[in-house]
Parts: structure tokens; sequence; C-alpha cells
């Protein structure tokens, strides 16, 4: 049993959530090793990205934490202190994702995290600490998305791919890295003033989002090989009438809501493929997408640094609140 006993805390800040009379809240605290979520390998988080998700758990805005009390964050990089698998050893750097961590075991809102070994990934090979958690989750299910058009036989030949709620998380990483794996990227955002920014990760095209609010054609013009939706609604409905024949459009987010309206003619008529990509990936995928995500589609760290915001733990629920609001663009990380 490996441990760096130097480095064992006996206590650590944590914002856990809970649920009581007075409904959901998350407070800081301060918590033993022992008190975390069982699991083999103990982590010395160094940072903690915050998701969607993270915001709507942390402020009890949607039932996704499945029992309370609950340190939420679905996603941390940090190093091995202490591991009773052989797999890992003290010092190793490493990166949590998925598998319910932050909803059923304890997540990334806290300086140490405990996880299953089979919940843990060795930092992938040509990425630092931070580059990892700055592609985390958002990156990753962008890089999901590639793949899947890939199987589907689509390749940077065949035409641009819209990112829709652009100026987010998820929009910005899928526009550095698939403009980074050579595609052209024609972005969908509400913010005219983010359109330099994404101009200078990549894309090739800005579009105003109040496209998609035009009074509807069965069928608009084919503009896209392939589409990223982060937002659903009216704007996944457009994105479908706008996917040329044989393209294929991922849903990955509900930002503005859960519902759609749509037609069948872009599958009867054009051969479209929906498909929807949820990060909470197997191993084989992690392992295969992640692999790109450190060489041929590695994005510029250089054109996303400005777009990559740190906070404090104690900054998280106003942070949370201002991103559900749609006030915020880029990607937060707590660091730790
Ligand atoms: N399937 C998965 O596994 C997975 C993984 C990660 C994230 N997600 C989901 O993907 C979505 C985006 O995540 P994110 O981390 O990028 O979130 P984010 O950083 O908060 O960005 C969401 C973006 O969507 C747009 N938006 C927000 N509210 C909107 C509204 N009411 N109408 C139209 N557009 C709106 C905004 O972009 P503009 O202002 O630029 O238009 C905003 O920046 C979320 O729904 C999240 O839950 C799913």
């Amino acid at each position: 049993m490996a441990t760096m006993q130097a480095d064992l805390p006996t206590d650590f800040p944590c914002l856990r959530t809970h649920s009581g009379a007075d409904g959901v809240t998350s407070r800081l605290e301060r918590m033993a090793p022992a008190d975390l979520s069982a699991g083999e390998v103990l982590i010395r988080n160094r940072f903690a990205g915050v998701n969607y998700k993270d915001c709507l758990s942390i402020l009890g805005r949607a039932r996704i934490i499945e029992s309370y009390p609950r340190i939420a964050g679905i996603e941390a990089v940090g190093e091995v202190v202490h591991s009773s698998d052989a797999r890992f050893a003290p010092g190793q750097p490493v990166i949590v994702h998925g598998f319910r961590t932050g909803i059923a075991f304890d997540g990334g809102f806290a300086q140490y995290l405990r996880a299953p070994a089979a919940h843990v990934m060795p930092l992938p090979a040509g990425l630092d600490a931070w580059q990892a958690a700055v592609i985390g989750v958002p990156g990753f299910t962008a890089g999901m998305a590639l793949d899947r058009f890939m199987q589907a036989g689509l390749t940077a030949a065949s035409g641009a791919v819209a990112v829709s709620g652009a100026s987010g998380a998820v929009g910005m990483l899928a526009t550095a890295i698939l403009s980074r794996a050579g595609w052209q990227v024609c972005a969908l955002t509400r913010k005219p003033e983010q359109a330099d920014a994404l101009r200078a990760l990549g894309a090739s095209e800005i579009l105003d989002a109040a496209v998609v609010n035009a009074p509807p054609r069965a069928l608009e013009k084919a503009r896209f090989a392939a589409a990223i939706d982060n937002v659903g609604g009216a704007t996944l409905a457009w994105l479908l009438r706008s996917t040329q024949e044989g393209g294929c459009v991922a849903s990955v987010g509900n930002a503005a809501g859960n519902s759609f309206d749509g037609s069948v003619l872009p599958f009867i008529m054009r051969g479209i493929q929906h498909f929807g990509v949820v990060a909470n990936a197997p191993w084989p995928v992690r392992e295969r997408v992640w692999g790109h995500l450190g060489t041929d589609w590695r994005p510029s760290f250089e054109a996303l640094g400005p777009h990559v915001r740190q906070i404090a733990l104690d900054a998280l629920p106003a942070h949370a609140s201002a991103q559900l609001d749609g006030m915020t663009a880029g990607r937060t990380l707590v660091a730790f």
C-alpha cells in the first residue's frame, strides 16, 4: 500500500451539497479523508472543471446528485497521494471524470478526492495537469462528437461543422479541437463580442445565434456537414434542417431547453444522422479520444488561455449562478 505520508491531510476544504428542509444548499466545510466516499485512490486535486451540470447541482436547480450530502464536481485533475491499487502510485498525475463522480461519488469540489481505481485515468500523454483540466469534460465531449462524425464516414473535406453555444466551455473547446483537427468551424453565438475570440480559436465563420429564429422552412440551405449542438430547442431544429446530405448532428447539451420542434424531412430527404453524446464513455472510447486530444486534436492552449478562468472554491456558488444565467464565457476551473 503506497502512501506519501507527509501529504496525507487531517482535514481539507470542500464545498459540500446538502438537502434539507430549506432545500438544496452548498456550503464550505472541512472534511477528513475518511469521510469521503469509498475508493482505492486518494488524489490531491489541483483543478476541478466547472460544468453546467455542476452549477445545477450545487445550486439545487436540477436533481443531479443521487444522495446527499455530496461533494459535487464531475471532473478533477490532480496527483495520487495514496493507492491500495497497484496500478497507481503516489505522485502520479491522474484525471477522473464521469462514472457518476460528483453524483453518486464525492467529486472535484474539494482539495482531496477519493475514487475507485476503476474510475481513475493516468494523465494522457502530451498534456500537463492544467492542459488536461482545460480540456476536461467539455473538450472530451467535443472529441467524442468528432470521433462519432469520423465513424459515420465524415472527414474534414466533407464540409463545415457548426458549433452552437460557441462561447461556452464545450463551444470554445469544440472550436479549438475541431480546427486543430483540420475542420472548418462555423460558430453560432448570441454574443457578438466573442466573435474575435472564436476566430482566434479557429472558427472560420461566426453566425448570430438569432438566425435560428427566422421563419422556419421545411429544409434550410444545406450549410453544414456536421453540427455539435449545446443548446437544444429551436437551435437544434435549425441545425437539423441545415445539415447537408449524409451529415451528422450531435446533441450535446440543452442550455435552452429539453424539447424541440422538428420534422422527419432532414432524415428522409437528406439521410442525416442525429445522435446524442454522453461524456460518461466506456474505457475504449476514453482512451481513443484522450489519445487524440493529446496529439493530433490537441487544441492551442495559447489561444484557449485567455478564456480559462481560475477561481477559488469560495467563489464557486456565485460563479455557478452567473454561468446558469448565461453571463459567463469560456472555461472555468476551481484551482486548489
Ligand atoms: N452530453 C454530455 O455529456 C455533456 C457534456 C458537457 C456539457 N454538456 C451540456 O452541454 C451544454 C453546454 O455546456 P457548457 O459547459 O458549454 O455550458 P456553458 O459554458 O454554460 O455554455 C453554454 C452556452 O450555451 C449558450 N446558451 C446558454 N443559455 C442559452 C439559451 N437560453 N439559449 C441559447 N443559448 C444559450 C451560450 O452560448 P452563446 O451565448 O455563445 O450562444 C452559453 O455560453 C450544457 O447543456 C451542458 O449540460 C453535456
